[in-house]
């Protein structure tokens, strides 16, 4: 029996490549939805030497034929919608007919930006992406959010006042400028107006799919690390980024298998610990062959090795027990690769990731030291010193690595067992 929905996850801090993956997964499947998370996403997808970007609509967009959805756990900018589709069209990728977006989704309004750049420019700082993400969740924890159907009911401007009105205070203590309530909501109005062609019941779409069999991909953004409960508190997004929340996040629980997506070294962007960071030469040297640049905000990534005990507790978490390994290639060309398999507290040795910053801070690092290899193609066998290396890698997480990535190209992969279609 071959899978029929398959929820792709970051078992990192996001970036790990989940894009790539879903666009190429999506050529054998029907649909592709988005479950948690915001334009705060950064998938690039590379396709006939072609390089896009994409934050809000699914990866699977640029596969001809493919239906894609935004389900009611994102939370969305209008705005950012609207540039998007304006971006794929120019493409010639027009999502009309194929994209569908839940009339429950909470907005993120000009407030929610506001008070995410006021918040970044003090002394606590996350090191957010600066889309208005955390301000927009909170609305939506509090009970206040606006949503999609508010707008689109016309009764929306209470909502919005009352949320603005309680941003406003924050921002004055800021030493920001008070926003006009009524300027926001007429704001919202007209960005609420681009998505109303794509309104659509997400889990009725989803749940036909399911009875007809077809394929369907739920793809996750960010990553274990950064989620809101399991990451590295309080340096975290303000979602859940684990598969279990793909069932709130789209009306139906679809029951996926679950692919954990993990680079063969680790990156994170924004503050917060990262036990294998690299610092000096090798940092700027890893982060130049990966080309570990924001695909959001531009900026540096922090680089390292591969951080098994974070993986084992990434793929505890969801459930997972097969992976995808990218960027192998990005290695190549090394004497050495470091692995990092435990934390070490004292005389206290610790195989899985607790996720607690300061147990993490207190924590150093173990290592072994792997061969390098060659350059890798995805023609040809892995040469036996990559193959060492991701079969030390499967042997400490005890989970299976299907798919070997080896180039930013959508068919750049060495496939041991294809997740959608290999036999189980
Ligand atoms: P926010 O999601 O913009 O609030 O940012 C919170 C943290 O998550 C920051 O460290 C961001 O850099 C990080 N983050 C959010 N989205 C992504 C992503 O798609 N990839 C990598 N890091 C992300
Ligand atoms: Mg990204």
């Amino acid at each position: 029996m071959s899978a029929t929905c398959i929820a792709v996850v970051g078992l990192q801090w996001g970036d790990e490549g989940k894009g790539k993956i879903v666009d190429w997964l999506a050529a054998d499947a029907q649909h592709v939805a988005r479950f948690q998370g915001g334009n705060n996403a950064g998938h690039t997808v590379v396709s006939e030497g072609r390089k896009m970007v994409l934050h809000l609509i699914p990866s699977g967009i640029l596969q001809p034929r493919v239906r894609c959805y935004i389900g009611p756990g994102v939370v969305l900018d209008c705005a950012a919608l609207e540039q998007e589709i304006a971006m794929l069209q120019a493409e010639g990728c027009d999502p009309g007919g194929r994209l569908t977006v839940s009339p429950g989704c909470a907005l993120i309004l000009r407030h929610h930006r506001e008070l995410d750049r006021a918040r970044e420019r003090g002394c606590t700082r996350i090191g957010t992406t600066l889309r208005g993400i955390g301000p927009a969740q909170e609305d939506r924890t509090a009970r206040r959010a606006v949503r999609l159907r508010d707008v689109w009911a016309g009764r929306h401007a209470d909502l919005v006042h009352t949320s603005v009105q309680r941003a406003n205070l924050e921002l004055e203590a800021l030493g920001c400028s008070r926003l006009d309530a009524a300027e926001v909501a007429d704001e919202a109005c007209t960005a609420a107006r681009t998505a109303k062609p794509y309104a659509g019941d997400v889990a009725a779409a989803l749940i036909g799919a399911r009875q007809r069999n077809d394929r369907i991909l739920l793809e996750g953004s960010q990553g274990a690390l950064l989620d809101i409960e399991q990451g590295t508190y309080p340096h975290v997004t303000s979602s859940t980024c684990l598969a279990s929340g793909a069932a709130g996040g789209l009306g139906v629980d679809l029951r996926p298998h679950v692919v954990g997506i993990a680079k063969a070294y680790a990156t994170r962007v924004g503050n917060g610990v990262f036990p294998t960071e690299l610092d000096g030469d090798d940092a700027q040297l890893l982060r130049a062959e990966g080309e570990e640049f924001g695909a959001t905000t531009g900026r540096a990534r922090r680089v390292g090795w591969l951080d098994v005990p974070a993986l084992r507790h990434a793929l505890a978490i969801n459930g997972c027990t097969n992976m995808i390994l990218t960027k192998v290639d990005v290695l190549a060309g090394r004497e050495s690769v470091k692995l990092c398999t435990a934390y070490v507290h004292g005389s206290e040795r610790s195989e899985r990731m607790v996720p607690d910053s300061s147990w993490l801070a207190e924590g150093r690092p173990a290592y072994e030291t792997h061969a390098g290899w060659p350059a890798v193609s995805a023609k040809g066998k892995l040469d036996p010193a990559a193959a060492a290396y991701v079969e030390r890698i499967e042997h400490l997480c005890e989970a299976r690595v299907d798919v070997i990535s080896v180039g930013a190209e959508r068919e750049a992969n060495i496939v041991r067992r294809h997740p959608l279609l290999s036999a189980a």
